[in-house]
């Protein structure tokens, strides 16, 4: 489906989001694995942690779901039935490597399966860890789809994680926590750490970088959490709001975990005006409501250590970047070519249709020049992301434009259309 939009005056009001998905995930996760009934209030409405859901129905959980609060029947530990067929993760990573994890555990064996983006992601990063720990876990030759984990005697590790990933630290805690004995992760750039902060996990800063602990103690029991609201699917708006002029916004019970508001701490320094109020905690989680007014912005250097902590947020960053003064550029972010899609190459490509010039690198790629008046038909890639900061570019030209395939905006977030609609004066 083509998505046109109209190049617009404004954005003014309150936006009313879903709760996050990387929060929504492992709290779905968790319920799960939990013995009894857990409630999930404001979960994401994403396509992504429908997927979730569907892997644990096939699991034997029950799910009782009714306007984004969510009834969880969980099966406790080891209570997972044998899936009658392949467990489908769609688009999303968060499930496919979460859920090995978790099933390296299990006394039977299963299939992950994903849609086709899935499917060329790499896997290799868990398998070998999980391995590690004993799991009977295996991808085809390429490294990717289908998983394939067979039952296997697990053992707790002492591991220094190798790649700065959340998805990998998650699905080795996850499997960390069906045994007695104590596991010992460290990790030296920090990555996103709501599994940590859900399942309250010891954790510790050394010389050698965090030390995360998880043992049985760590196993899940049932709950009732209020998910806060996805401060990636904000960041869309929050642009939108900086760049127009004559712009306020207004964003109640937003997620603000440290290791994810680099996003507003880059567009502060950039001399985005966005304030923060009410700050508050809600189960180990940081909440706070969110005030943006357009401002004037210049381009900053972005330091390595904050990548993991922006990596979803790049694609608008780089919109943003384009509107403010110098260049925009980005280093260090390799990982990008590995996400729903290639997304250095999506955004280089893209840009260069709208007229700038683009300097690619392996690990990045560096923006110059000026945004072309014409009206510019852009490709989402499929990739969700993609498709909403060239949404919100559309916004922000002269003539407006469209985006290609605009549909994968549903795997984070199926109200875009209709939440930029209630904010905006055209
Ligand atoms: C996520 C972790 C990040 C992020 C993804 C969600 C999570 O991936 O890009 O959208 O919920 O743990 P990596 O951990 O692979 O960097």
């Amino acid at each position: 489906m083509i998505q046109r939009f109209e190049n617009i005056d404004s954005i003014k009001g309150e936006l009313f989001l879903r709760g996050d998905k990387s929060i929504s995930h492992r709290a779905v996760m968790f319920a799960a694995m939990a013995e009894g009934t857990s409630v999930i209030r404001n979960c994401s409405g994403s396509e992504d942690v429908r997927s979730t859901i569907n892997c644990f129905e096939k699991l034997g959980c029950k799910f009782e779901i009714a306007d984004g609060h969510i009834k969880v029947i969980g099966k406790g530990y080891k209570g997972f039935s044998k899936p009658k067929s392949e467990l489908y993760a769609g688009n999303s990573g968060t499930t496919a490597r979460l859920i090995s994890g978790i099933l390296s555990a299990q006394n039977f064996e299963s299939v992950i399966t994903g849609d086709e983006s899935l499917s060329q992601r790499p896997m290799k990063r868990i398998v070998e860890p999980l391995r590690l720990m004993g799991a009977d876990i295996s991808v085809n030759k390429n490294g990717t789809l289908p998983i394939i984990i067979k039952p296997s005697l697990i053992k707790p590790i002492n591991y220094r994680l190798q790649i700065a990933s959340a998805q990998v630290k998650s699905a080795m805690i996850l499997c960390a926590i069906h045994l007695d004995e104590e596991s010992v992760f460290i990790e030296q750039t920090p990555t996103r750490n709501h599994t940590e902060k859900l399942l309250n996990l010891k954790t510790e800063i050394t010389n050698e970088g965090t030390k995360i602990y998880a043992s049985r103690n760590n196993y899940p029991k049932p709950f009732e959490l209020t998910v806060p609201s996805d401060i990636s699917s904000a960041a869309f708006f929050i642009v939108l709001a900086l760049i127009k002029k004559k712009s306020k916004i207004f964003i109640r019970n937003v997620s603000l975990n440290e290791t994810r508001t680099g996003v507003i701490n880059i567009l502060q320094q950039m001399g985005g005006k966005i304030e923060i109020e009410n700050e508050r905690e809600e189960k180990g989680e940081k909440v706070g409501d969110i005030r943006v007014y357009s401002s004037k912005l210049k381009n900053v250097s972005i330091p390595k250590t904050i990548i993991p902590n922006i990596i979803d947020e790049i694609p608008i960053l780089s919109v943003a970047g384009i509107f403010a003064e110098g260049n925009f550029r980005i280093n260090n972010a390799k990982e990008l070519r590995v996400k729903e899609s290639d997304r250095i190459k999506s955004l280089c490509n893209n840009f260069r249709k709208a007229g700038l010039i683009v300097d690619e690198f392996e690990d990045g790629f560096e923006l110059s020049g000026n945004v072309s008046n014409a009206e510019t038909l852009f490709e989402s890639y499929g990739d969700h992301r993609i498709a909403m900061a060239f949404g919100v570019l559309n916004m922000l030209m002269k003539k407006g434009g469209s985006v290609n395939d605009f549909e994968c905006v549903g795997v984070s977030n199926p109200q875009f259309v209709a939440q930029i609609n209630n904010l905006c004066n055209k």
